[in-house]
């Protein structure tokens, strides 16, 4: 059973693949992909560009997509092995996923991270359970460790913004006032080194990635001729750069955003004074939603360099590759 829920299903040649598909889709619409195909869509999590566009990826090509939010209208889905079901959890993943699978011909599921640690994320618990009774292909839409979807539109929009994907890119953490999943910048990351970008990271002490999430960018980085710095120094990372991706994340491994030093780090949220320092050419990315003048300041999201709603509209042309690929094997 093909699934895709995390960069590595796919790897650095199926990158350029569903890259290739969804470029060429986008000049040349396909017909109907999906007819009479059903896409089961299982939401824990809120969402608008993602439920809106793999919707709308499964109606403009001929199928149909059934969505679930759950313990709204769905019974809450116990996940852990084991567990005695006293609680809110009615029902277990080890029905409820092969039972949607004898409805759908695809599953698609957004998941959060708890903000229980690096380490949970990295194990990925409720996309890992989907990924084992799930008798149909599974598709992630954000679980607590990747966002691979969102990668994929955010390396096509640099690819057709300036015709390849091997230039530098940075990626910066910006604030917030609470502590956000890792997954967007994990994707970021894994993606852009799959296509053989120059990456800077650029994130405060603490702020770390987690260390299985960049040793496997290393390795994509390996295999494509792409490069990977680390750095808590801002300005430089920015220096000379073709985008700018910018995410509020959590600190490294413990959840819990101290209060003291959101002061101090006001200064990482992106300006028109930082987006100076990118190459001329550079273009703003960020994966949506953003807090204006929290995350982001007004002037960057109005200003010239931002491609942010473009890039939400790849995340329409990328699924409907993707989805496309898993359902013809
Ligand atoms: N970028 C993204 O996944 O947006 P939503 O949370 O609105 O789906």
């Amino acid at each position: 059973m093909k699934h895709f829920t995390r960069i590595a299903d796919l790897g650095p040649e199926g990158v350029q693949r569903i890259l290739a598909t969804a470029a060429a889709w986008k000049q040349n619409p396909p017909g109907a992909l999906f007819a009479n195909r059903i896409l089961g869509m299982v939401f824990f999590n809120p969402s608008l560009r993602t439920r809106a566009s793999f919707e709308a990826a499964m109606l403009r090509h001929g199928g149909h997509a059934i969505v679930l939010e759950v313990g709204a209208g769905t019974w809450k889905l116990e996940d852990r092995d084991g567990a005695v079901m006293d609680g809110d959890r009615a029902e277990h993943v080890r029905e409820g996923v092969p039972v949607l699978g004898r409805y759908a011909d695809a599953l698609a599921v957004r998941t959060f991270s708890h903000g229980d640690g690096d380490d949970v994320d990295e194990l990925d618990p409720v996309i890992h359970a989907f990924r084992r009774f799930s008798t149909v292909p599974v598709l992630s839409m954000e679980s607590a460790r990747e966002h691979p979807h969102q990668g994929l539109a955010d390396l096509l929009t640099i690819q057709e913004t300036h015709g390849t994907t091997k230039v530098p890119v940075t990626l910066t953490w910006a604030p917030h006032m609470k502590p956000l999943p890792k997954a967007v910048p994990n994707s970021f990351l894994l993606t852009a080194a799959a296509c053989g970008a120059e990456i800077r990271v650029a994130a405060p002490k603490g702020y770390e990635l987690a260390p299985e999430v960049r040793a496997e960018a290393e390795a994509y980085a390996a295999a494509t001729g792409g490069k990977i710095v680390y750095t808590d120094d801002q300005a430089a990372a920015l220096e000379g750069s073709a985008a700018v991706y910018a995410k509020a994340w959590g600190p490294s491994t413990t959840s819990g955003l101290p209060a003291a030093p959101m002061k101090e780090l006001g200064a990482w949220m992106p300006t028109a004074a930082h987006m100076a320092k990118a190459a001329t050419e550079a273009v703003f990315l960020h994966c949506l939603p953003v807090r204006r003048n929290l995350e982001v300041h007004d002037s960057v999201l109005d200003g010239p360099w931002s491609r942010v709603v473009d890039e939400a509209e790849n995340r329409f042309h990328v699924q409907r590759a993707t989805i496309h690929s898993l359902l013809n094997g």
